[in-house]
Formats: C-alpha cells, sequence, structure tokens
C-alpha cells in the first residue's frame, strides 16, 4: 500500500502519490523532493542534523514520517536563503565562523531560526539551551552561540 502526500516546501506545493507510508520525511525531502540541504546523521534523532520547520515548528525529520507532513508547511535550509540573498542568521553564521566542516549546520540553522521567532530576546543560556539537541563535532559550539546572538540583534534593529 501507498498513499499521496501533499505538502507544501519551501512555498512550493507539491503532491507525491505513491509514497511509502513508513517513508521518513528527511528521505521523502532528500531522495523524492531532491533537498539534499537537509543532513542525516543519526537517523535516530539525536544529532539535530535532519531539523526542518513544519507548521513553523522546529522537527527531526528522521523521526517523522512523509506522511505525518501530509498538509503542512516546510521550511527546508533551501527555504531561508539563496546563495546570493542569505538571510541574516546565514550571513551571521558566516561573519562569526559558526560552521567548519558545515555537517551540523542546517540543523544548527534551522533551529536557530525557530528560537529567533520564538524568542527574538533570548540570551546566550537560552540560545545554549535552545541548541542542546543539536551536535556539532568541530566548533566547540561558541561561534554558533555568537552568530545567533548577532543574528537576534539585527533582526531587533531591523524590525
Ligand atoms: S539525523 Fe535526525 S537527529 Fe540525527
Ligand atoms: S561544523 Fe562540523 S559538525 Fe558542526
Amino acid at each position: 500500500m501507498t498513499v499521496n502526500v501533499s505538502v507544501t516546501v519551501n512555498g512550493m506545493r507539491h503532491e507525491i502519490s505513491g509514497v511509502e507510508p513508513r517513508l521518513l520525511l528527511s528521505d521523502f525531502l532528500r531522495d523524492t523532493l531532491g533537498l539534499t540541504g537537509t543532513h542525516v546523521g543519526c537517523e535516530h534523532g539525536v544529532c539535530g542534523a535532519c531539523t526542518v520547520l513544519m507548521d513553523g515548528h522546529s522537527v527531526r525529520s528522521c523521526l517523522t514520517l512523509a506522511v505525518q507532513a501530509n498538509g503542512s508547511e516546510i521550511t527546508t535550509v533551501e527555504g531561508l536563503g539563496t546563495p546570493e540573498t542569505l538571510n541574516v542568521l546565514q550571513t551571521q553564521f558566516r561573519e562569526h565562523h559558526g560552521l567548519q566542516c558545515g555537517f551540523c549546520t542546517p540543523g544548527m540553522l534551522m533551529t536557530g531560526e525557530d528560537l529567533l521567532r520564538k524568542y527574538p530576546l533570548a540570551t546566550d543560556e537560552e540560545i545554549r539551551e535552545g541548541l542542546s539537541g543539536n551536535l556539532c563535532r568541530c566548533t566547540g559550539y561558541q561561534n554558533i552561540v555568537a552568530a545567533i546572538r548577532s543574528a537576534a540583534a539585527l533582526r531587533r534593529e531591523n524590525a
């Protein structure tokens, strides 16, 4: 048995038939829709690399079935900005060297985006708490926190 999945991803509507009920949202995004910006690390909800926004809330796409996203609005890292027009969070990751290998970065950006939308006045402690479900092997987190803090300040200035 297969199912139909109707979902809006980064503002674009997709109606996909023949979806296996057990297909993970991460695989659906990467393999069915070709949106490989969402990374898959641990595949069991620990690393946060696969984080996307579903109806405005961050979710682990490796713990979500594609069919659970039916009718929802998904934002992936491709939906934040383009290489030519990065959003402020992305520019601040670049400015503050918030990445090294970049594997964790899509998940960090999506978690950071969720955090800043919900808590625009987040303190460093709250940023660290918000990122506690996202693992980074490279950076030691300091620059990631600095990038999110700076993006929060710039967003407030431009609000
Ligand atoms: S790949 Fe989903 S949490 Fe690690
Ligand atoms: S930058 Fe390499 S895992 Fe975070």
